[in-house]
């Protein structure tokens, strides 16, 4: 986790710095800092808190100049203090370090430096880069061979750049396992965790892969290995906007995202979707789509909401393809050795791309031989390039920690995969026909979905207050009861649990009286009469229920307290309107408590440890 950003060239490096880090705050918001090179000496600022606390700080000191780094943390090694906020110095005060990553063998290298009268002041793992960057200085090697030399003894993860007031023409970046990449702007160059931190200066960017050490001056730079092997790097013209990572006029970036998707499910539609063919056309399978076909078993990996949305591939994908699907959470995956086979196909779903445990997963996946597949928001991330083949979601960036519009966009890709697939099997071509021209329909059906808003802000309100809540769904809906849960739980701190509806009365039935109310995800399908039953259970012990239910079904409100009407849908395609009024809802009650919806305590967008 962590946000990193740097600058060289010849603007004052601290505003283009602290905007860059408010851009970068989802990867976490423990302590930020700054670390600037002014006249040959370097000078630090940092803060515990946001980087809202670090800006204020600085209009008390003054701070400027052409070399800078800036680092917004998420805490692993050490409580979130300003002594363990980056960056970090060596000994004698002229190197700083800015880290994103594990250093795993930190112990042994600390001890190690010790002997040598090096001194730690902060708990953190990161505090040993600087200091072992300077034992290879003082033996007289320039800063890019030290920092080479120093990462060939470091086991672990990093993305990371290092400034040294003796050469202060260049800052020096690394990575393996943490994403970064380089920014090439006129005379002037940039390193961040990802694009949108330097988005608003240059679209000219280079993405850096594991391994990698470059130097970076202001008009050139020059990339190696660790080992020194020289490398060409390739600079993309990326055509992400500043206005898609904006709020654009809403109160948070979660809410504003919520609202986006009519449109960003559009965009993982467009050009997809085959009326005629009754199938989807999904370039970034194309070449796989046969194998694909063949496959005698798809395993989907992820975690978190994406691990949800895997839930409702298992259903699509058994159901249409009548391929055995398993989903599995990634971390789990790769430490229990799992039995993969050639002929398997794995699907890794990631918004970021960059989910240590997914991208480990897919790794160990891929080592043992399966085709590995990816579904991802972020492009040119880790995971999509890792991957042997795979399908943007194109939702767009994502940038409240609570995940929405990706969520919804994984569905529909699972949905155009599952039909890629059973057309190319058994399904027929008016069955295929069906479910595209449904699909079609998605997006005007979440716009009526959200005019409801209004109406589930008044229901949040009458709940803000409850301590543990309950989700319930069945079928294709269990998955939403999961996701439901997690969103509530993320942001508003209310224990809430999603279960299978018809497992409450195995164990968690229990736990229902007037204090525990619990949401029905209940639309008139082939389970509805059995959810009804599992409904008037929870009455009959006093529970309050919310219920997420078809337009047109009137019986409903005799049984429930509050309930939201949707529109209908095919089964398959029922958790992407489902969902939504669950995200509207835990969006209003964490407001109503006066939360910060967007960045939660504790979590972070992108998870890149393990
Ligand atoms: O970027 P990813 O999709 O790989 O992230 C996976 C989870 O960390 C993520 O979905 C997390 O659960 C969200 N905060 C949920 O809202």
């Amino acid at each position: 986790m962590c946000g990193i950003v740097g600058y060289i060239g010849d603007k004052n490096c601290v505003p283009i710095l602290i905007n860059g880090l408010k851009r970068l705050e989802y990867r976490g918001y423990d302590s930020a800092g700054l670390g600037v090179i002014i006249n040959h000496e370097c000078r630090v600022v940092k803060n515990k808190g946001q980087v809202a606390l670090l800006e204020k700080k600085l209009e008390e000191v003054s701070l400027s100049g052409n070399l800078g780094i800036g680092h917004t943390r998420w805490a692993t090694h050490g409580v979130p203090n300003e002594i363990n906020a980056h960056p970090h110095f060596n000994s004698s005060k002229n190197l700083l370090v800015i880290h994103n990553g594990i250093i795993e063998n930190y112990q042994t290298l600390k001890a190690g430096l010790q002997k040598f009268g090096y001194k730690f002041i902060s708990d953190t793992d990161s505090e040993v880069i600087p200091h072992l960057i300077d034992s290879f200085l003082i033996k007289g090697h320039s800063l890019f061979k030290s920092v080479q030399l120093a990462l060939s003894e470091v086991e672990g993860t990093y993305g990371l750049i290092v400034i040294y007031d003796e050469e202060p023409d260049r800052m020096i970046a690394a990575r393996k396992g943490s994403p970064l990449v380089l920014g090439i702007g006129d005379k002037e160059n940039f390193v961040a965790s990802d694009v949108s931190a330097i988005l608003a200066h240059t679209k000219q960017i280079v993405y850096l892969e594991d391994g990698e050490v470059v130097e970076v001056f202001k008009d050139h730079f020059i990339a190696k290995t660790v080992l020194d092997k020289e490398i060409e790097k390739e600079v993309h013209e990326i055509t992400m906007t500043l206005d898609e990572i904006d709020k654009g006029g809403f109160a948070h970036f979660m809410l504003k995202e919520i609202m986006e998707q009519p449109e960003s499910i559009c965009n993982s539609m467009r050009g997809r979707l085959l009326l005629d063919k009754g199938t989807s056309k999904l370039g970034g399978l194309e070449s796989v789509a046969d194998r694909l076909a063949s496959s005698s078993r798809i395993i989907i990996s992820a975690c978190g909401t994406s691990w949800h949305a895997g839930l409702v591939g298992e259903y699509m994908l058994e159901q249409f393809t009548r391929i055995p699907t398993e989903v599995e959470y990634a971390s789990e995956f790769r430490y229990r050795n799992p039995v993969v086979n050639k002929d398997d196909a794995i699907f890794f779903i990631s918004q970021s791309g960059e989910t240590a445990d997914t991208l480990a997963a897919l790794r160990e996946a891929k080592d043992k031989g399966a085709l590995v597949l990816g579904i991802c928001n972020a492009v040119g991330s880790s995971i999509a390039r890792e991957s042997i083949a795979g399908v943007y979601t194109h939702a767009g960036p994502e940038i409240g920690v609570a995940s929405t519009k990706a969520f919804t966009s994984q569905l529909v890709v699972l949905a155009l995969i599952t039909l890629l697939i059973a057309r190319k099997k058994n399904m027929s071509l008016v069955d295929g026909k069906s479910i595209a021209e449904e699909l079609k329909t998605i997006p005007d059906k979440i716009s009526k979905i959200l005019k409801l808003n209004d109406t589930i802000e008044e229901i949040a309100a009458e709940f803000k207050d409850v301590k543990n809540f309950l989700y319930l769904g069945r079928g294709y809906n269990f998955p939403v009861a999961l996701e439901g849960a997690l969103k509530l739980k993320e942001i508003s701190y209310i224990h809430a649990e999603g279960y299978p509806a018809a497992e409450m009365k195995h164990g968690p039935i229990a736990l229902i009286d007037e204090n525990m109310p619990a949401v029905f995800i209940a639309p008139k399908d082939s389970t509805y009469e059995k959810i009804i039953s599992n409904i008037e259970e929870i009455k009959a012990r006093k529970g309050r229920i919310i219920a997420i239910a078809s337009e047109n079904d009137d019986k409903i409100d005799n049984l429930v307290d509050y309930s939201i009407k949707i529109p209908d849908t095919i089964r398959m395609l029922m958790p992407i309107l489902t969902v939504i009024p669950l995200q509207l809802l835990a969006y209003h009650i964490a407001v109503k408590k006066g939360l910060n919806v967007d960045q939660p305590r504790n979590l972070a967008k992108s998870v890149t440890v393990e």
